[in-house]
């Protein structure tokens, strides 16, 4: 047995994913599209060892408990039964952005230690399987696995193998694209994803209207990052983030995870671009605006960005590269 470590970095999707058709195995009702962001990462170290009796789960110095824990023995649990072993782990993670405040950090460390726990228990997978593994840690986590562009196939079957993560294009297919992510607040958000896509396929009336649009944004956004066609990825992603917070807004009890700020930021980005300054937005689970743009515009929206007091922190990332094993431990 052996001490592994892997850097997996964070991923915004393009189009969302959001709803479960099976919450044990994370199977998700509609595909997503995101891109893989370079410089927001997750660093896990995974060690199996006898020393151990039991887990023990470390994330950013602080020793877990409860849910996060309980995620991560789930994933230690796959990969010991498919290295057929029964010993228990250590595993240490940083993130070197806010945890739980909408950056998907959860995807970031999902893809981190599927890597590192199956290296760590002597398996060598596929990207294809490492997906599976980090899916099964958290849904978004499938997509940060792999570099660059990634759709996350639903799948058809009941038992999950064919929904994972797959590569539309490389990092280096569209240097020029970037997404500036806005810090608003380092609170964490009070209602996880988890939690509340489960009462949006359970209650929202809109539902069944987005799963039967989100095939024509799929094939709009994948077609537009293989042309590079920045005007269309930018409309269809607003587009669609606009459409999964209206789900959120109508949901019973309402999921309103934007702030004053994220709504000031709404108004904005569309004036930018009336005045000739191309990007849209696109926010998740928590009240962060992210900025999708192109290189040539990233010192001018920074400069008004400088403007927003209500901004705390911003992170230009361009396509980032696949989860990898380092030789840097953190124990
Ligand atoms: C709004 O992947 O965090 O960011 O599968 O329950 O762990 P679980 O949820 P998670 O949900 C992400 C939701 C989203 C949209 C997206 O990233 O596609």
């Amino acid at each position: 047995m052996m001490k592994f470590t892997a850097i997996a970095n964070a991923n915004i999707a393009l189009v969302k994913y959001w709803g479960k058709r099976n919450k044990e195995l994370i199977l998700p009702q509609n595909s997503s599209i995101s891109v893989t962001l370079d410089g927001l990462n997750a660093v896990t170290t995974v060690e199996f060892d006898d020393k151990y009796d039991k887990d023990i789960f470390i994330l950013n110095g602080k020793e877990q408990t409860e849910n996060e824990l309980e995620r991560v023995i789930s994933t230690l649990n796959i990969v010991r039964d498919l290295a057929n072993i029964q010993t228990k782990a250590k595993v240490s993670s940083n993130n070197n952005f806010p945890t739980a405040a909408g950056l998907a950090s959860s995807a970031a460390g999902g893809a981190a230690i599927a890597l590192a726990a199956t290296k760590a228990a002597g398996l060598d997978f596929s990207k294809e399987k490492l997906s599976i593994i980090a899916r099964r840690n958290s849904g978004s986590a499938s997509r940060s696995v792999e570099g660059g562009f990634v759709e996350w196939l639903k799948g058809e079957k009941e038992d999950g193998s064919d929904s994972f993560g797959k590569q539309i294009a490389i990092e280096d297919h569209w240097p020029e694209f970037r997404i500036i992510a806005t810090i608003l607040t380092t609170k964490e958000k009070k209602i996880k994803s988890r939690v509340g896509m489960a009462k949006t396929v359970e209650n929202c009336p809109y539902y069944k209207c987005w799963l039967a649009s989100i095939d024509e944004d799929l094939d709009k956004v994948r077609k537009g990052i293989l042309e590079k066609d920045f005007t269309t990825v930018g409309q269809i992603a607003e587009q669609n983030a606009i459409k999964l917070h209206a789900l959120m807004f109508t949901t019973k009890p309402a999921i309103i995870y934007w702030l004053p700020e994220t709504l000031k930021m709404v108004h904005l980005i569309p004036e930018w671009r009336e005045q000739g300054l191309e990007c849209y937005f696109t926010i998740d689970g928590g009240p962060q605006v992210k900025i999708i743009c192109l290189e040539k515009d990233v010192e001018e929206i920074k400069k008004r960005l400088s403007d927003i007091n209500e901004i705390k922190e911003i992170h230009v990332s361009k396509p980032g590269s696949a989860a990898k094993t380092i030789e840097e431990h953190l124990f």
